[in-house]
């Protein structure tokens, strides 16, 4: 079993940007530690790969395809949480095998700290068919909390036995789990992106659907929420137009990279979503990422909550200036969960491969006339 791998690999890379973002976010060294092995170990060989080489595969994880994204989850008087993404054994070997490796990684964590998988295995011939088509076949994140044991999420690929069956595959997976009213209850969306299961110790494991929405203006985000007694259009617009950089008075399209949404089912009874999260692709929508980060800080703020772990840990990922890429800030996300405070969610791209190029002159979407 890979332990560490050396640095200038993908493995070295990623568990040295880990080890020093659970040490931005307080996590204990000995939790850091079993949390980076983790990560190695989850990319498989390919960890050991030299950052000299091309990417091992054409990840739709990340832009520059690096197999690992790193996200933090921020709430108004709580501590924030890190999360880790990524796409077990890297990937490597095509889509079957990916999904051959997922499974397996996913089983070994499971064995590993006690918790049971029986909702993934009930839905394996619908995500893992003989000849899976699609962007990815399992992604795998993985929640650090401290005591070294995560709670971990499962991302599965809807367009699997194709892009015409997925929603068909995720009315099917919902009927499964016994969200049987669930899949009548999203919004009209361009794509179903991901399918998503809450494993492990969870206090209400949740079960997601992702949706991306092209060419989404401010007051169709504030529409896009089925969550019962879910969040007021405006707050969501409000967001929308901050983390995407358009004035109240503009009534802008973002056409460059979709929105996605997510809603999250928990209980059965009603059907109805009890969650709802906005993701907006920062990257494509700023000159370079000291944008990005101004507009993070700026909403971290406005929802009462301290951007100094968020500067610690841009730190912990790169050293390079911020001026000098757009897309480390991948996106900036608005989640609500029933009963609980809403959270902000900033992802970071690991750009083990590759940083982005500012765009320049700094764009602006295109406006409505
Ligand atoms: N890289 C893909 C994208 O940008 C998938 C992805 C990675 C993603 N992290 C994400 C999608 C967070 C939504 C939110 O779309």
């Amino acid at each position: 079993m890979i332990r560490t791998a050396p640095p200038g690999t993908l493995g070295g890379h990623t568990a040295g940007q880990l080890l020093r973002l659970c040490e931005a976010a307080g996590l204990g060294g000995a939790d850091a530690t079993g949390y980076a092995r983790t990560l190695t170990a989850a990319l498989g060989p390919a960890a050991g790969r030299s950052l000299d080489l091309p990417p091992p595969t054409r990840s739709f994880l990340s832009d520059d395809h690096t197999p690992v994204e790193f996200s933090i989850s921020f709430a108004a008087g709580a501590a924030p949480t890190l999360r880790v993404l990524l796409e077990p054994g890297s990937g490597v070997g095509g889509l079957a095998q990916s999904g051959r490796d997922g499974l397996r990684v996913v089983r070994e964590l499971a064995r590993r700290w006690d918790f049971a998988t029986d909702r993934l295995d009930e839905l394996e011939d619908l995500f893992f068919p003989p000849s899976p088509q699609g962007p990815l076949a399992l992604w795998c994140a993985l929640e650090l909390r401290s005591g070294g044991v995560p709670k971990v999420k499962v991302y599965l690929n809807p367009a699997a036995s194709g892009a015409a069956r997925a929603a068909e595959t995720v009315r099917e997976a919902l009927r499964r789990l016994g969200h049987r009213q669930a899949f009548t209850a999203l919004p009209e969306a361009d794509r179903l992106l991901f399918f998503a299961l809450d494993l492990g110790d969870w206090e209400e494991p949740r079960v997601k659907v992702y949706t991306a929405h092209h060419g989404l203006s401010a007051a169709a985000a504030g529409g896009l929420s089925r969550m019962v007694g879910g969040p007021d259009p405006a707050g969501i617009e409000a967001f929308f137009r901050a983390a995407a950089g358009i004035g109240d008075d503009q009534d802008t399209l973002l056409d460059r990279r979709p929105v996605q949404a997510c809603h999250a089912f928990t209980e059965t009874a009603t059907g109805l979503p009890g969650g709802f999260t906005l993701y907006v692709p920062v990257r494509d929508y700023i000159g370079h990422d000291g944008e990005a980060l101004d507009r993070t800080v700026a909403l971290l703020r406005r929802h009462g909550i301290d951007p100094a772990q968020l500067l610690g840990s841009l730190a912990a990922v790169t050293s390079r200036r911020l001026e000098e890429g757009a897309g480390l800030i991948a996106y900036l996300a608005l989640a609500h969960q029933r009963g609980r405070p809403p959270r902000v969610m900033v992802y970071l791209s690991s750009e083990a491969y590759r940083v982005r190029p500012p765009a320049v002159p700094s764009p602006r979407a295109e406006a409505v006339h």
